[in-house]
């Protein structure tokens, strides 16, 4: 390289150097110095490079003294903290000054004091960025960490890692991604000493984290109300611990990337993490949107699924108040005055509508609870819930509906009360396709960022779902009130017990459960499972998952997400292990075996077989819909749906797709087949986008398979189908054919039905879910319905008795 060459390269290095100049510039602010809004170059900048503090634009010539990301780590500057995010000012004349006395003071143009921090200090000080992001006023020849002001101790709606919420501090959201002013959000700690969530307008505060209805000393709220030093920190290898017992942890755990807790505008926390230049979830509070409160407005149902993202519509009979602004509600189509007489009930299942109740009435009839309300020209309508540990119903009148939550893992119903005009007829549910009042539309999805960005999509719903951790515990406590399964009081509390006993187990402690992996139960795609005895005693099936060429790190966090995700109808995973190769996962143990093994015995009776069905139902409209994080099974076959002791099915080996391949996670391009011959949906075939309606074909073929006694794949046909010949292509064909060519309802359902139920079955029962598996199994996917449309079409059947009250 000759001589001009070099000059010139070394030009070039010092050139990019500069060019980067905001972030090379000085961290201390001196005494009797300012910093000027009108220049650019007066910012502060942290000597690690990571923070900026100066005037941040947030409108039309309107300025906030803030720390933020420096661009050249994140190129969208993320605000971190702001002294006056409330009065900005001018973006002319306005500055920050450090005077001779000590006094830290903010003015605006016209000279007008906007923020200040003010006290007396006796030597020399100085305004420091350090390099956690603290901006601290400290003592010259003071000792570092002696501060006199920090702005840690005044967060806005961020904290970062080593900043400490204590009982005096909080955070408040921002009002939208571009407003930064105080929005109606909060986070603190309550009295009680619980880290909380609440919504906060100036007629309405409620708080919705952690769920309203968990009382916070209660076994399975994991919060402890008894630690009165209401501290909480985040520190740099990404734990965050509070001292009510609340703890979570990033997905990306460990000291490296740029982390921050901030509690977004649309009212959820977030923990994100900074990768290759953009914010990454890692961690949220609440992964069903719709618990969050002040989203829809009063009068309004709030329902989230995987396609349509959030959703806001207007209880029957009422109708939206301002159609741009769902947070205003719904208001009622029908006026005058009361009349009990006029007024009757419309049944709607699996809603919730939360607080605002004004009584509880214990052990009360439906007839009863509906009495009562009539009677209250207040009364709106009523919650109607099994209360297990009683064993009788209560009834929750409404004078207020707010929060209003439809979520097929809700056992409970709600009744609203409507004028009987208004009442649909039978056939119409509350969904109310056409004829009934209701309004429908789509809020824009939470993330606004990542649109039109397949990378990011797939970053979000993984991340997303990250926030499980935290909404199982929600999530399974509620479970445990609301249940609507007949699941007695034990099981409840070993499932608390044994969900808290989540955790890692070393190689040597698994070799030694399952006696040197010696007791063989089942053997599929993914790995080997052995019976084994945990160091506790408890019986477990340990997965050994073969060789994948997965990090560690991406192993704990799919398996932080699989295990965490929690519903009666899915198998539990107690712990795992990742030691070197070795990727082994620790499930529990159900002694009844799979429904594979149990189809030919004649303990699957009817109504066994049909709780099967609605409940392996549930179990994946929750994997499919209410764990934001989209999982596919893409395996579902009566191996992999397990039965415990009172014949519950619990659907097993799901998410292990991810587990062994990250490209899983991009559901639109699985790299290869998934699933076994018989129970695959053409898509796999036709090479079309895999979508949740692959796991519904496959549970219409199960489906059938236990009504029909017949096998899909062959296995099981021998000498039990002498009119059906093996494979799938048969099976649905058959099914068909016998329903069309038969003369009656009851000679097809005779054709049809496992030889081995003989007469013992309901009828109708028998026929819905003949015809639901029929849907499910279309060719066409669309055609198919989801599968909470299957629980919903089950369920509605299950209780048909009453649709709806109407008054005396
Ligand atoms: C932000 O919202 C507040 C309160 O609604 C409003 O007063 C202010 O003008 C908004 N600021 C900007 C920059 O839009
Ligand atoms: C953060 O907390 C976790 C759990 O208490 C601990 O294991 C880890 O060492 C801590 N990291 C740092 C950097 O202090
Ligand atoms: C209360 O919480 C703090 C912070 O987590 C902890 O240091 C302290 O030991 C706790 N006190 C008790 C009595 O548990
Ligand atoms: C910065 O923010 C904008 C808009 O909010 C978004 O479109 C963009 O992807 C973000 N960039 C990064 C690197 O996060
Ligand atoms: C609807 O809400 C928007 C925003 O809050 C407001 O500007 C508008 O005036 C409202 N419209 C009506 C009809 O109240
Ligand atoms: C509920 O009420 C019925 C009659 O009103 C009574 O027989 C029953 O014992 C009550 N159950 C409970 C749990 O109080
Ligand atoms: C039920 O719906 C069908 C068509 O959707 C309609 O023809 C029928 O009249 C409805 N039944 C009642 C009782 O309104
Ligand atoms: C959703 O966002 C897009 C783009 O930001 C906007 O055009 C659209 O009006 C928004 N829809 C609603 C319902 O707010």
């Amino acid at each position: 390289m000759d001589m001009w060459g070099r000059v010139y390269s070394f030009l070039f290095v010092f050139l990019q150097i500069f060019s980067l100049s905001p972030c090379v510039a000085f961290d201390i602010l001196k005494q009797d110095k300012f910093l000027h809004v009108q220049k650019p170059e007066d910012v502060l900048v942290s000597a690690n490079g990571v923070f900026n503090a100066g005037f941040y634009p947030v409108g039309e010539n309107a300025f906030c003294f803030s720390v933020w990301f420096c661009n050249s780590i994140d190129p969208n500057r993320t605000v971190v903290w702001m002294a006056n995010r409330d009065q900005p000012v001018n973006g002319i004349g306005s500055k920050l000054e450090l005077l001779r006395n000590g006094k830290l003071i903010l003015t605006d143009a016209g000279r007008r004091t906007e923020w200040t921090v003010d006290f007396v200090a006796a030597s020399p000080v100085q305004l420091k960025l350090l390099n956690t992001g603290n901006l601290v006023l400290q003592q010259l020849d003071g000792t570092d960490d002696a501060f006199l002001w920090q702005s840690f101790n005044s967060p806005a709606d961020t904290l970062l890692p080593d900043q400490v919420l204590t009982k005096d501090t909080y955070l408040i959201s921002s009002k939208s991604r571009s407003n930064y002013s105080s929005g109606n959000y909060k986070l603190y700690f309550a009295d009680n000493n619980v880290l909380r969530l609440s919504y906060q307008v100036p007629d309405i505060t409620s708080v919705y984290w952690p769920a309203p209805w968990l009382v916070p000393w209660e076994k399975g709220s994991e919060r402890s109300t008894y630690n009165s030093s209401r501290v909480a920190v985040l520190n740099s290898s990404g734990y965050f611990r509070s001292s009510d017992d609340l703890w979570f942890w990033a997905a990306d755990l460990g000291i490296g990337p740029l982390r921050r807790l901030t509690l977004d505008p649309d009212g959820n926390l977030r923990l994100y993490s900074l990768q290759d230049g953009r914010w990454i979830v890692s961690w949220q509070s609440i992964s069903q949107q719709c618990r969050i409160h002040g989203l829809c407005g009063q009068n309004s149902l709030c329902k989230f699924d995987h396609v349509l993202g959030r959703t806001c519509s207007c209880l029957p009979g009422y109708k939206i108040k301002n159609s741009t602004d769902w947070s205003q509600g719904c208001i009622a189509e029908f006026t005058g005055s009361y009349d009990r007489r006029e007024f009757g009930f419309l049944r709607l299942t699996h809603v919730h509508v939360e607080t605002y109740g004004y009584h509880i009435f214990k052990n009360y009839s439906l007839r009863s609870c509906n009495e009562h309300c009539l009677h209250s020209k207040d009364c709106k309508g009523f919650q109607f819930k099994y209360n297990f540990d009683e064993g009788s119903y209560y009834c929750f009148p409404k004078i207020l509906l707010l929060n209003g939550c439809r979520t097929t893992s809700f056992g409970g119903d709600f009744y609203l009360k409507l004028p009987k005009s208004r009442l649909c007829s039978e056939n119409c549910s509350e969904e109310s396709r056409s004829g009934c009042p209701n309004v429908n539309q789509i809020l824009n999805r939470t993330y606004e960022k990542g649109k039109e960005n397949g990378y990011v999509k797939v970053l979000l719903w993984f991340s997303t779902a990250l926030g499980i951790v935290e909404f199982i515990c929600i999530f399974l406590v509620w479970c445990i009130l609301f249940r609507s399964n007949e699941d007695n009081k034990v099981t409840t509390k070993e499932y608390v017990q044994a969900a808290s006993r989540f955790r890692r187990y070393t190689y040597s402690e698994l070799k030694k459960a399952t006696k040197n992996f010696t007791e063989e139960i089942g053997r599929g795609g993914a790995g080997i499972v052995y019976r084994g005895a945990l160091p506790d005693q408890r019986i477990a099936a340990i997965k050994r998952l073969h060789e994948a060429d997965q990090g560690e790190a991406e192993f704990l966090a799919e398996v932080s997400t699989i295990g965490r995700l929690n519903h009666m109808n899915l198998i539990e995973m107690w712990g795992y292990c990742v030691e070197g190769k070795h990727r082994l996962l620790v499930y529990e143990y159900l002694e009844n075996g799979s429904l594979a093994d149990n189809l030919s015995k004649t303990a699957l009776n009817w109504a066994r077989r049909f709780e099967i069905a609605i409940s392996t139902a549930k179990g994946l409209a929750y994997l499919h819909e209410e764990c934001l994080e989209w999982i596919l099974h893409c395996d579902i076959k009566p191996q992999n749906i397990l039965l415990d002791s009172n014949f519950q099915p619990k659907v097993a080996d799901f998410g292990l797709s991810k587990l062994l391949s990250r490209g899983g996670i991009n559901t639109s391009s699985f790299s290869s087949v998934r699933g076994t011959r018989g129970y695959m949906a053409p898509e796999w075939v036709y090479n079309l986008p895999i979508t949740s309606k692959v796991d519904v074909y496959s549970y219409g073929i199960v489906v059938l398979e236990m009504l029909t006694g017949k096998s899909s794949t062959g296995a099981r046909a021998e000498g039990r189908s002498a009119d059906l010949e093996q494979g799938q292509e048969r099976l649905v064909p058959w099914a068909r054919k016998k329903i069309n060519g038969a003369t009656s309802a009851e000679t097809w359902i005779e054709e049809v039905a496992d030889p081995m139920l003989g007469k013992d079955y309901d009828i109708d029962k028998m026929k819905l879910l003949i015809e639901v598996a029929l849907q499910c199994v279309q060719e066409d996917m669309h055609a198919r319905p989801t599968m909470s449309q299957v629980v919903q079409m089950l369920s509605l059947h299950d209780n048909e008795a009453s649709q709806y009250f109407q008054g005396p």
